[in-house]
């Protein structure tokens, strides 16, 4: 645990050091929460680990948890010295979906005249890139969740599902929109038609994630995954996100054009100058994210 140094927000452990200074500062724009918890971790607490903390509704995602989940992206967003965030879960699921007991009373007008939803695809607007450690049942607005992260590894109990159909209705926050592009047409209408789960080898295999690592592994893998790449430059990283996520936006054309324009923009930063000098002088580049 040497590496890995931990600041859980809520607990209001400013006094840590060597980094209390930056984590000071985070805390100071941050507020307590009660179902979401964000650690820092990595060298020099480089990585927010997110934790959605309300395992006895297997993290229902009732409108209080979107809503501190929202505040807890805004601050690591705002907070200089992250360069990558990871989201998990606490006990034993990610997320069962949306809070359905919340829910249930909802009628189409206040539905439609509040825009019921409209906060949920925060997480996808995170500018920074986000790892998710799926440490369980992912369901619903849960696998939604997921699917809104750049990067999905999964435990081996990992389970991945759209059940919103047998409560009769259908994903509402891109759900099938991302799972079409995560795993293709077929495999998408079965699991969003049938409520069919995948198991974390499935979604392996289907593309859904890119890792399946024992339980105990998974969110240490998840970190080390997002340190790495909060040590590069972040206008890079945020770059290189933009043009990856232009992909699902734009046709192959306009893709390469605005992945182009963004290659040449990093000619006007420092880190590039750096990470090239680096290169040529064999030694390891200091980025400055400039
Ligand atoms: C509210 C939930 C919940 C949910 C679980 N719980 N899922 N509460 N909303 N989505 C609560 C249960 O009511 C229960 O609380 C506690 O968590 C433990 O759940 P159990 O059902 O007792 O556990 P288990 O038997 O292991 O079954 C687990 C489960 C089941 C298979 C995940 O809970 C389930 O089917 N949940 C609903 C999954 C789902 O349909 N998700 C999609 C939601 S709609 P108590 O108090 O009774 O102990 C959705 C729409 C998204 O996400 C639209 C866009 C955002």
């Amino acid at each position: 645990m040497a590496a890995v140094r931990m600041l859980v927000l809520r607990s209001g452990l400013a006094g840590l050091r060597p980094w209390a200074a930056s984590s000071a500062r985070f805390m100071s724009s941050s507020p307590s929460f009660q179902f979401v918890e964000v650690e820092r971790r990595g060298a020099e607490g480089s990585v927010a680990v997110v934790a959605l903390n309300r395992p006895t509704a297997l993290n229902a995602l009732s409108e209080a948890l979107m809503s501190e989940l929202g505040q807890a992206l805004d601050a690591a967003e705002r907070e200089a010295s992250v360069g990558a965030l990871v989201l998990t879960g606490r006990g034993r699921a990610f997320a069962a979906g949306a809070d359905i007991k919340e829910m249930r009373g909802r009628r189409f007008p206040d539905c439609y005249r509040e825009d019921f939803l409209a906060n949920w695809d925060r997480l996808a607007r995170v500018r920074k890139p986000v790892v998710a450690a799926v440490n369980g049942l992912a369901l619903g607005g849960g696998c939604e969740l997921a699917l809104m992260c750049d990067v999905v590894y999964a435990s081996e109990e990992a389970q991945f599902g759209q059940p919103e159909i047998l409560l009769g209705t259908l994903p509402g926050s891109g759900g099938t929109q991302r799972l079409v592009r995560a795993v293709g047409k077929s495999l998408a209408m079965e699991m969003v038609l049938s409520a069919r789960r995948l198991s974390a080898h499935e979604a392996l295999q289907a593309g859904l994630a890119s890792r399946v690592c024992p339980q105990a592994e998974l969110l240490d893998q998840a970190v080390a995954l997002a340190e790495r790449i909060a040590r590069c430059s972040q206008v890079a990283t945020t770059m290189a996100k933009e043009a990856v996520n232009a992909a699902f936006e734009v046709g192959l054309a306009e893709g390469c054009r605005l992945e182009k324009r963004l290659f040449h923009a990093s000619f006007a930063t420092r880190d590039r100058q750096e990470g090239m000098d680096a290169f040529a002088e064999k030694r390891e580049p200091r980025f400055t994210h400039q």
